[in-house]
């Protein structure tokens, strides 16, 4: 199993070029099922979900040719419309496919996704849109089947949900009636799901908006389209918070700073100086941190894939921070770890409350999701001493190359496979 050993503390100065956004590429990826056609995806990145998504596009029936710059995917001759449990249990968001093959094929077997490390993830908003469209759901042995032709029909969700959005506008991808999503997530990855459905002949009204109206198209033959996928604004907003912490002036490329309003205003609010150009944007950092509260929230709030990262800029913070999860609510099993690096922070309930301290000491540690491993890693590099990270394959998920980005900005994260 790879472990990561990370030295510290090491301040962090250059460039970062930002890779393709993994949860705007998933879903553009099934969508890719839609309709039969050839389809032509540049920035995906080269991670774990992504390879797995591939993976279970092939076994759907897809062709699938990587070239330098961009990944082709032949949708013409798919002839199985299932997703089995082996590949659906490593990676939620192939429940995405159920979506676009009940819009190809009025039919689809998927896998019931597992929960996660930070506990259950409930299906239930997907399903309930499913059958208000029109479409019959059954569960056989763990998996969902669902079939039938759609229908127009006012979609209102308890709660904005990426995936529930993202599968119900791939779901009326051929319907040619129109379809109306109240309560839509409005998270930049949903709205590079509508661009590129637009380019295959979807309409929509409302995208960036909470109140979404598709309106599909039935095409007589394979389509062929091109489509270059957003920066990821979690990785990014990742090494921001990795140069808040660690110090120094660091400069990210190939990025959209308006994706991360929000959590680029907390980073000024915690002394952070940002300077905003084109498709960059620079940090520089003194790590002389001011404590600041917040609550993760829908976007355009602050993103709880970032909730981890943030706390661990406070538990060196120059006094008491509050940081509550309002989108997930245990998604903290970042903290005990953190901890074991010397932070001082109590929980209650949804709740973090840290107290900063001076210098964190490095430990043993052990990652137990995406984006707590990000968190580590922070927090690791700006521990003094010798720190081994374990089960990194969480990171591999959800970061290209992170170790070769980081040093080459001058950390210290060794991979080894012990
Ligand atoms: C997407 O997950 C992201 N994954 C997650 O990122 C992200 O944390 C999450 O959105 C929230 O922003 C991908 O895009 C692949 P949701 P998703 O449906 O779609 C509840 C990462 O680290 N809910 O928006 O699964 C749910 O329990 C990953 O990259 C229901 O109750 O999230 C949660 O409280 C982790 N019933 C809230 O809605 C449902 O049917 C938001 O979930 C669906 C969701």
């Amino acid at each position: 199993m790879d472990k990561f050993i990370i030295n510290g503390p090491t301040p962090l100065n250059g460039d970062i070029s930002i890779s393709g956004s993994k949860n705007a590429a998933l879903p553009i990826l099934t969508a890719c099922l839609a309709f039969p056609g050839i389809y032509t995806l540049k920035n995906v990145p080269d991670l774990r979900d992504t390879r797995t998504m591939l993976r279970l596009l092939e076994i759907i029936g897809c062709k699938i040719s990587k070239e330098t710059e961009s990944i082709v995917i032949d949708s013409i001759n798919c002839n199985n419309p299932e997703a089995p449990y082996e590949l659906v249990k490593t990676m939620r968001a192939s429940f995405y496919v159920l979506g676009p093959l009940l819009s190809r094929f009025n039919y689809a077997k998927v896998s019931l996704p597992g929960g996660c490390a930070w506990g259950p993830r409930p299906i239930d908003y997907h399903l309930t849109a499913f059958e208000e469209l029109g479409a019959n759901i059954d569960l056989d042995s763990g998996y969902i089947i669902t079939e039938g032709s759609l229908s127009s029909a006012k979609i209102r969700f308890p709660k904005p949900s990426v995936g529930a959005t993202g599968n119900v506008i791939m779901a009326c991808s051929s319907l040619e009636e129109e379809v109306t999503i109240e309560n839509a997530a409005m998270e930049p990855e949903i709205s590079d799901l509508c661009h590129f459905l637009s380019k295959a002949g979807v309409s929509f009204d409302g995208i960036d908006t909470s109140t979404l109206k598709i309106k599909g198209i039935k095409h007589k033959n394979p389509i062929n389209l091109s489509y270059t996928v957003i920066p990821d604004r979690i990785e990014a907003g990742t090494f921001l918070i990795a140069g808040a912490m660690n110090g120094g002036r660091l400069r990210l490329n190939n990025v959209n700073a308006n994706h991360l309003e929000n959590v680029i205003d907390n980073l000024i609010k915690s002394g952070s100086k940002i300077e905003l150009l084109e498709n960059s944007i620079i940090i520089d950092s003194d790590k002389n941190i001011t404590p600041v509260d917040l609550s993760t929230d829908v976007y355009p709030g602050y993103p709880t894939d970032l909730q981890a990262q943030w706390i661990a800029l406070m538990c060196i913070a120059n006094g008491k921070s509050v940081i509550k999860d309002t989108v997930y609510l245990d998604r903290f099993t970042h903290v005990p770890e953190l901890i074991r690096l010397g932070a001082k922070i109590r929980m209650d309930k949804n709740i973090a409350i840290i107290e900063g301290v001076k210098q964190l000491k490095s430990a043993k540690v052990m990652s137990t999701d995406i984006r707590a491993s990000a968190s580590l890693i922070i927090a690791a590099m700006n521990s003094e001493g010798q720190t081994y990270l374990s089960r990194i394959y969480h990171i591999d998920r959800g970061y290209e190359k992170i170790e070769e980005k980081l040093n080459n900005v001058g950390a210290s994260v060794k991979r080894i496979n012990e």
